[in-house]
């Protein structure tokens, strides 16, 4: 097998990397140049479909294909840049943008000549302002020196970038609750279709990529597509950023080729399982993604592999170990509490759902769980996304995988924990059992039987509840 050349990362330790001087020294812009001035945009577009990158945000879309949505008669593009990074654990496009942000800026670059996009909105997670400095910084350099701006290397093509930060939610990642959110809107999801390519943000057609994605396409058109697909498994191509945290040595941001095991990770890059302990368990794409037992850890982590063990994709490619001296519930606790939080409250089933199995996981976590919680939660994984068409985006399914895989690979140990920590008084309600054995209760009068609350001050009319 050929030696993986890093091309992602080949920057982040070179002296003043993030300068365009520096940036240009090593052979920076070139590909920007070979597209821009011997290429038509649809033979970009080609390439990049050739090559078979495919998204590194999360979903895994053929980067290619998706650019070939467009209608063809359209007037104008946009292209908007997720690079909100929210999935717990990820932190592979912070490294990108902080560490060579000219690189990520000739990726917007071609990409937006393939596209015919003049205009890039980069929408940047709030807490990154260190990046956001950075991106300053190189746009302004980029801009005087003729990258970006009117009539690039005289090819009478325009491109603007834009930088917009986002302001603390995981759903504004979800590329239309991003739109919405870019458009000064609450960062509500839209239903689909229509989709982004046919009409995004301010109604235009919009391509919407992730950072890391856009990163692999200068050096696809320098090096050429079948180089990309030489990287890899026979069906996930090309480098990969894989961050490692949680129970590690060493938490890290590694590149290596598409399909490397989370045990490599954890042994040869991230120092090993901490404190000398074992790994009880991964994460190992963010937290939507599910959860690999100990015995799973030879999985490849790319497209197709992680779905034989029951996790739902690769997601973001960050692993999270999880030591031999954790509780499972305590993983448990975390994630619902994120989702919980996170979902945006528009459809029935992720607003309601996230909440019960907060709560569930809460109590259970308290003292007053019950074996059949268990039940009660997987029934509720079931039900909260997977059934196709019941939310409008893809956070409900996030929130049940974890769910889903904790409770069928370690069902024994959450048996025990909530056998074996019983506190009086801390179960669930009458009502709240009545619910779960789906027994008939009367909303109404449980309604009635509660006071209604006093009139506002000054008030002249309280609608408050009808007496019983
Ligand atoms: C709840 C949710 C959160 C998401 N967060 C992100 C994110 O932070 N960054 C990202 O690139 N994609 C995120 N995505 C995926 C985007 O919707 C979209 O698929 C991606 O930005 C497309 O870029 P790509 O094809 O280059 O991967 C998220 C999706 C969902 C459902
Ligand atoms: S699935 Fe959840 S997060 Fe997504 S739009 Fe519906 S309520 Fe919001």
């Amino acid at each position: 097998m050929a030696t993986f050349e890093p091309v992602l990362t080949r920057n982040w330790n070179v002296p003043d990397a993030r300068t365009l001087k520096v940036y240009e020294s090593r052979g920076g812009y070139q590909a920007a140049r070979k597209a821009l001035t011997t290429m038509d945009p649809d033979a970009v577009v080609n390439v990049v479909k050739d090559s078979e990158l495919r998204g590194r945000g999360g979903a895994g879309f053929p980067c290619g294909l998706k650019w070939t949505f467009l209608p063809k008669d359209r007037k104008e593009t946009l292209m908007c840049v997720n690079g909100d990074e929210s999935e717990p654990a990820t932190f592979n496009n912070r490294y990108l943008l902080e560490r060579d942000p000219h690189m990520f800026l000739e990726g917007i670059l071609i990409s937006c000549f393939a596209t015919r996009a003049s205009t890039a909105y980069v929408y940047l997670r709030f807490e990154y302002i260190n990046a956001y400095k950075i991106m300053e910084k190189a746009i302004e350099e980029a801009r005087a020196a003729g990258h970006l701006g009117k009539n690039i290397y005289g090819t009478g093509f325009d491109l603007d970038v834009w930088l917009h930060r986002g302001a603390g939610a995981y759903i504004c990642g979800e590329e239309t609750g991003l739109i919405e959110s870019l458009e000064g809107k609450r960062g509500w999801p839209r239903i689909k279709p229509p989709f982004p390519a046919i009409e995004g943000a301010f109604r235009k057609p919009t391509v919407v990529n992730n950072i890391e994605t856009l990163c692999c396409v200068p050096h696809i058109i320098e090096r050429g597509a079948s180089w990309f697909k030489s990287i890899g498994t026979p069906k996930s191509y090309g480098p990969k950023l894989y961050t490692v945290s949680g129970h590690v040595e060493k938490q890290v941001c590694v590149e290596l080729p598409l399909g490397v095991t989370t045990r490599q990770l954890i042994d040869d890059h991230a120092g090993g399982v901490w404190k000398g302990r074992k790994a009880k368990a991964a994460v190992p794409g963010g937290i939507s993604m599910g959860l690999l037992s100990a015995d799973e850890l030879d999985t490849p982590l790319d497209f197709e592999s992680l779905r034989k063990p029951g996790c739902l994709g690769l997601g973001t490619a960050a692993v999270t170990v999880i030591d031999d001296h954790t509780p499972i519930i305590d993983y448990l606790v975390n994630t619902a509490r994120f989702f919980a939080h996170e979902s945006c409250g528009q459809c029935t089933p992720c607003r309601e759902g996230t909440n019960w199995m907060n709560r569930t996981i809460q109590r259970i976590k308290r003292g007053g769980g019950r074996v059949e919680d268990l039940d009660v939660m997987l029934h509720l994984a079931n039900n909260l996304g997977i059934i196709p068409g019941t939310t409008i985006c893809g956070l409900a399914d996030g929130a049940a995988w974890p769910i889903k895989n904790a409770v069928a690979k370690f069902r024994g140990e959450l048996e025990d924990y909530i056998r074996s920590n019983q506190v009086p008084g801390a179960g669930p309600t009458p009502l709240q059992l009545d619910i779960a054995a789906g027994r008939k209760v009367d909303l109404v009068a449980i309604g009635n039987a509660i006071p209604a609350p006093p009139p506002p001050a000054g008030a002249l009319h309280s609608p408050g509840r009808p007496s019983a």
